[in-house]
Formats: structure tokens, sequence, C-alpha cells
């Protein structure tokens, strides 16, 4: 999992501490120098995944919310397709499309902690919101939160 390769990345005296829907009282009494807030869709195939919102699942969006308010944080998002983040993007400091990383948690882990660089370019464009769709390049009404391509390409900390 995303946790179990975080709590193997981090310095031995790094405490890490595991929340599955924090309240506010969590967050505030916890003195986090950081937070990482997996949020995410529940697994499907075909038409059991249907959206005509394509809205994180609950509590995703008050989780971010909550934590990204309070505590400096990067926002893990686990979707096999773009959702609607448009609404919560200036409350997070860092936002990761990590799609469906299977088992592949440590490689989560990997980007996040800096020992390995982003790669990463969107092979879709990203709305801002459902309305917008279906939109693709070259469209007239071209508007997306991120566009086809964005990404960030990073080198590995030293
Ligand atoms: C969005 O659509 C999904 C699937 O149809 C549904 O389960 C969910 O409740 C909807 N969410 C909102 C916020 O309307």
């Amino acid at each position: 999992t995303i946790l179990s390769a975080i709590k193997s990345t981090v310095d031995p005296s790094t405490r890490v501490v595991f929340s599955v829907n924090p309240d506010s009282t969590v967050v505030e009494n916890g003195k986090y120098d950081y937070a990482i807030v997996v949020v995410g869709e529940p697994p499907y195939a075909e038409t059991f995944g249907d959206s005509l919102n394509l809205t994180i699942p609950a509590p995703g969006p008050s989780v971010i919310q909550t934590v990204c308010k309070k505590i400096n944080c990067v926002v893990v998002l686990i979707s096999g397709r773009p959702l609607v983040v448009e609404p919560y993007i200036g409350a997070m400091d860092a936002l990761v499309a990590a799609w469906l990383p299977g088992t592949e948690g440590q490689g989560v882990a990997d980007v996040l902690f800096g020992n390995y660089g982003f790669s990463g370019k969107l092979a879709r464009t990203w709305f801002k919101s459902v309305d917008q769709l279906p939109m693709n390049v070259g469209d007239k009404h071209y508007d997306p939160l991120f566009p086809f391509g964005f990404g960030l390409t990073t080198k590995a900390k030293k």
C-alpha cells in the first residue's frame, strides 16, 4: 500500500500518523509537518463505473478541505480517469494523479519523497467541470484545468 511504502521510506525518527477520515480536532492537535492525503475511486469495471458527475467519492473532498486548510499537503488521487478537482485545487499545495498504481505503492512513495524524479505527462485532457465534456484538443471550447500533455519532469534529490 502507499501507507506501508511511506513507512518504509521515511527516516526511522519520522513519526507517521495514519487516519482514515480525520476530523478537524485530529488535524489541529497533531503538530504535523506535512500531510499526504490519498483519495480516490473504488475499483470498478465497465458500466459499474459509470458516473455523470465524476466527483471524488466521499469523504475524499471533505478530507482534502479539512486537512489541507491546516497542514502543508500533497493530495494523491487514485482514479482510472480525470475527476473533478477544480473546487479543491486552491486548498492543495500539490496534486499527484497516481492513476491506478495497483500493488506499487512504493512507486508512489519513491517520487513523493524525491528518491526518484517525477516524469508524468497527461495522456488525457483534465477538465475543470463535467459540463465541459466532451472536450478534446482543438475544440473551440478547450479550456482545461490541465491540458493534454501537462506534467512534471523532476530529478531525484541528491
Ligand atoms: C455521482 O455519481 C455517482 C455514480 O452515479 C453516485 O454514486 C454519487 O452519489 C454521485 N455524487 C454526487 C455528489 O452527486
